[in-house]
């Protein structure tokens, strides 16, 4: 049985005292517990996220990482510097990534192959966009996404990685992917992997792309949705526990 996981992506928000309100508002719910949750603040917040997080059953990741481990990288930041910080999980291959700072499929593995070495658990996000879907593609383009990891880490390494189907045409749009859609991509990821080898039964597949409270538990209750990966809802403290509260649901 996988157990549910919801990890919150702050993407580029927040300030100190921002934080400091939402962390208070999710500490106060204490959504953790029988399921897995994480939050993914900017780099510069990770420290103070951390230190409050301390305790608590919330675990801190970040939102990219670095291919490299050290060195004359200006800007970048390691693996191993966020495994310092306390990380325990970083997403890796965000649309937002791919899409506006160019990050292709050889360095989206190479990312993962630095963050699995550094101890991290990957949060590898993969989907289509709008015009892929409607031309029929959603398919094809995803699980090439999928392929070219498993081709680059290997079936061992790719059996540690959580995957994140975040359909393009459905992140901050508040067009959420009916559970059905949803449910059928995953499925297919499922059988993508096992069909390379993967052990498959046991990778959790979240689902992205505008999650609310509302659309929540339909989702959750999927076979093959494991938790989600959640954008704007999850700088709100109340609609965030929901959402949390709607997996711990689930797998009750
Ligand atoms: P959203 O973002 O929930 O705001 O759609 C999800 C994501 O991009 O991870």
């Amino acid at each position: 049985m996988r157990k549910k996981l919801v990890v919150g992506n702050w993407k580029m928000n927040g300030s100190r005292a921002q934080n400091e309100g939402l962390l208070s508002g999710l500490l106060e719910e204490d959504v953790g517990g029988r399921i897995d949750v994480a939050v993914c603040p900017p780099f510069p917040y990770l420290e103070q996220v951390g230190r409050a997080l301390a305790g608590a059953r919330i675990s801190l990741g970040a939102q990219n990482v670095s291919a490299f481990d050290a060195g004359a990288y200006t800007g970048e930041v390691s693996p191993s510097m966020l495994a310092d910080l306390g990380c325990d999980w970083v997403i890796v291959g965000h649309s937002e990534r791919r899409s506006l700072f160019g990050e292709t499929d050889e360095v989206v593995a190479a990312k993962l192959r630095a963050a699995l070495a550094a101890g991290l658990k990957p949060i590898l996000c993969v989907g289509e966009t709008l015009a892929q879907r409607e031309c029929g593609e959603a398919e094809v383009v995803v699980g090439a996404q999928v392929a070219s990891v498993v081709e680059a880490l290997g079936v061992a390494a790719a059996a540690e990685l959580v995957v994140a189907y975040e359909p393009v045409w459905a992140i901050g749009t508040g067009r959420v992917a009916s559970p059905d859609q949803a449910q059928a991509m995953h499925r297919f990821i499922r059988g993508r992997l096992e069909a390379a080898g993967v052990a498959a039964a046991g990778v959790r597949i979240l689902y992205g792309g505008s999650v609310s409270a509302e659309s929540a538990p339909t989702l959750f209750a999927q076979p093959d949705i494991d938790g989600g990966l959640v954008g704007g809802a999850s700088l709100v403290a109340a609609a965030f526990s929901e959402i949390c509260r709607a997996a711990a649901l689930v797998a009750a």
